[in-house]
C-alpha cells in the first residue's frame, strides 16, 4: 500500500514567492525580508504591496494603495444588518466574521481573468476585514459602531474603530508589528484551505471564507485566547493557594499534561526551535508593557512560559516543543487592550493579506489541487439486500 502522508507533513504542494519558513533554524522570510526586519519597521500597507506586487512600493505607490484601502472600508447594509442579528444571538466572533465576509460578495467589484481586477478585489476585501470585526465587537458590547476614519492607516483605523478614541501611537506600532509578523507563513492550514478552494476556479470570497473556517480551530489561530486564559487561571489559583506564580504554574501545568492536554501557545508542526515570530512579538510586548499595560501580567506570563518549556521537555523528551507565535500574540494583543474574543479575528484581519496573495499566486498557477487517498475500507464481493442483512 502507498505511504500515507498523515497531516501532509513534509509534503511540498506549491512553490511560493511569499514566505519561507525554516523550521530547523527558526527563520521566517516574508517577501524576501527576515521577519524581525519587516515586522517592526514596515507599515501594513507596504507589506500588502510587497505581497501583492512582489516588490517594495515607492512613496506614491504606497500612498495610492493606502487611499484605495481607506476608500473601501465601509460595509454594505446587508453586512451590517447581518452583524446586528449575529450580535443579538451572541454568535462567536470568528463565525460572525466568516459569514460577514461572505456577504461582501454584495459589495465588492467583480474580477475577471485579468490580474489587476483580482488585485483590486483583494484590496476591497482586505480593506473591510477590520470594519467587520470592529463593528461586531462594538455591537456585542452594546456600543455604537464607529465609522472608519479615512485619514488613518489600515491598522490605526482598526484600533480607532474598536476603541472609539484616537489610538495611541505606541499601541498602533505594536499592532502594526503584529499584523506584519503574522501576515503570511508558508503553507499553513488556512492558507492551504484558501488555495484548495481557489484552485477549483472558485471565487476569492469563497476561498477567504474557507480560510477563516480553518483558522478558527484551536490548533491553528484559535490558540491565543486559551493561552492567555492559562496564565489568568494560574494567577487566580496562585492568589487563592498562596503559592508564588512559579510554584502554581508547576502544579497547574503538570496536572494539564497528566490529563494529556496540549498547552496552547507551544509546539509547531514546522518549527523545531523557537518560533521567530514569538521573539518579534515578545520584543514588541516588552516595549508596550514597559510603557504602559499590566507589567505584572507580562512578568507572570514569562514565568509561566519558562515553567511550561521545562515541563514540556520533561513530558515529551523526544519532541522539540517550544513557544509559538500565539503565546506572545495573546500578551501583545491584551497589552493593546483587545479582549480575548478579538484575538483570532485580528489574526484573520492580518492573515487576509497573505491569504489573498496566495490566492493570486494559485490563480496564476491554475492547477486544481487534488491529492490522493489510500482506500483502507472493506471490499464486499456482492451487494447485500436490505431484507437479508443481520
Ligand atoms: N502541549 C502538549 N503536548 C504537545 C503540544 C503542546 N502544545 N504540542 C504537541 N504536543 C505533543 C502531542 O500531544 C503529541 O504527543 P504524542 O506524540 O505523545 O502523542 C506530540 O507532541 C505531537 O507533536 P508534533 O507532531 O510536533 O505536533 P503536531 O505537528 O501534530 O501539532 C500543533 C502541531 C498542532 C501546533 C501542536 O503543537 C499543538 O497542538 N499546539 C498547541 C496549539 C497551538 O498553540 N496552536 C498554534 C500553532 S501556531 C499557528 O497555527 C499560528
Amino acid at each position: 500500500m502507498e505511504k500515507i502522508a498523515h497531516g501532509l507533513e513534509g509534503v511540498v504542494v506549491a512553490g511560493t514567492h511569499l514566505s519561507h519558513v525554516d523550521g530547523e533554524r527558526g527563520e521566517l522570510i516574508i517577501g524576501g525580508f527576515a521577519v524581525d526586519e519587516l515586522g517592526p519597521n514596515a507599515t501594513f500597507e507596504e507589506v500588502l504591496y510587497l505581497l501583492w506586487h512582489g516588490r517594495l512600493p515607492r512613496r506614491n505607490e504606497v500612498d495610492d494603495l493606502a487611499r484605495a484601502l481607506a476608500a473601501q472600508r465601509s460595509l454594505p447594509p446587508a453586512t451590517l444588518s447581518f452583524l446586528r442579528s449575529a450580535a443579538e444571538r451572541n454568535l462567536a466572533p470568528m463565525d460572525a466574521l466568516r459569514i460577514a465576509v461572505g456577504t461582501l460578495s454584495l459589495a465588492v467589484p467583480q474580477a475577471n481573468g485579468r490580474r489587476e481586477t483580482q488585485v483590486a478585489l483583494a484590496q476591497s476585501l482586505v480593506a473591510r476585514f477590520p470594519t467587520i470585526i470592529a463593528a461586531y465587537s462594538r455591537l456585542l458590547g452594546g456600543e455604537a459602531i464607529v465609522e472608519p476614519d479615512a485619514r488613518l492607516g489600515h491598522v490605526a483605523n482598526y484600533l480607532y474603530m474598536l476603541q472609539g478614541n484616537r489610538p495611541d501611537p505606541d499601541a498602533v506600532r505594536a499592532l502594526e508589528t503584529y499584523f506584519n509578523t503574522v501576515v503570511d507563513h508558508g503553507m499553513n492550514a488556512s492558507t492551504f484551505a484558501a488555495r484548495v478552494i481557489i484552485s477549483t476556479r472558485s471565487d476569492m470570497v469563497s476561498a477567504l471564507e474557507g480560510a477563516i473556517g480553518a483558522l478558527k480551530g484551536p490548533l491553528h489561530g484559535g490558540a491565543p485566547g486559551p493561552a492567555l486564559d492559562m496564565v489568568f487561571a494560574i494567577r487566580e489559583h496562585a492568589a487563592s493557594s498562596g503559592r508564588i506564580i512559579e510554584e502554581e504554574a508547576e502544579v497547574w501545568i503538570r496536572d494539564a499534561l497528566a490529563r494529556d492536554e496540549r498547552l496552547m501557545g507551544f509546539g509547531h508542526r514546522v518549527y523545531k526551535v523557537r518560533d521567530p515570530r514569538a521573539d518579534v512579538l515578545g520584543a514588541a510586548a516588552t516595549k508596550l508593557f514597559t510603557g504602559a499595560g499590566d507589567r505584572q501580567l507580562y512578568t507572570d506570563a514569562r514565568t509561566v512560559e519558562k515553567v511550561a518549556l521545562r515541563l514540556l521537555r520533561e513530558a515529551k523528551p523526544e519532541r522539540r516543543l517550544d513557544t509559538n507565535v500565539e503565546y506572545y500574540t495573546a500578551l501583545l494583543l491584551h497589552g493593546i487592550g483587545l479582549s480575548t474574543g478579538l484575538f483570532s479575528p485580528t489574526f484573520a484581519a492580518a492573515r487576509a493579506g497573505g491569504w489573498t496573495a496566495h490566492i493570486l499566486e494559485q490563480i496564476k498557477e491554475d492547477r486544481i489541487i487534488r491529492p490522493s487517498s489510500a482506500y483502507i475500507g472493506e471490499n464486499h464481493p456482492r451487494w447485500s439486500p436490505l431484507e437479508g442483512r443481520i
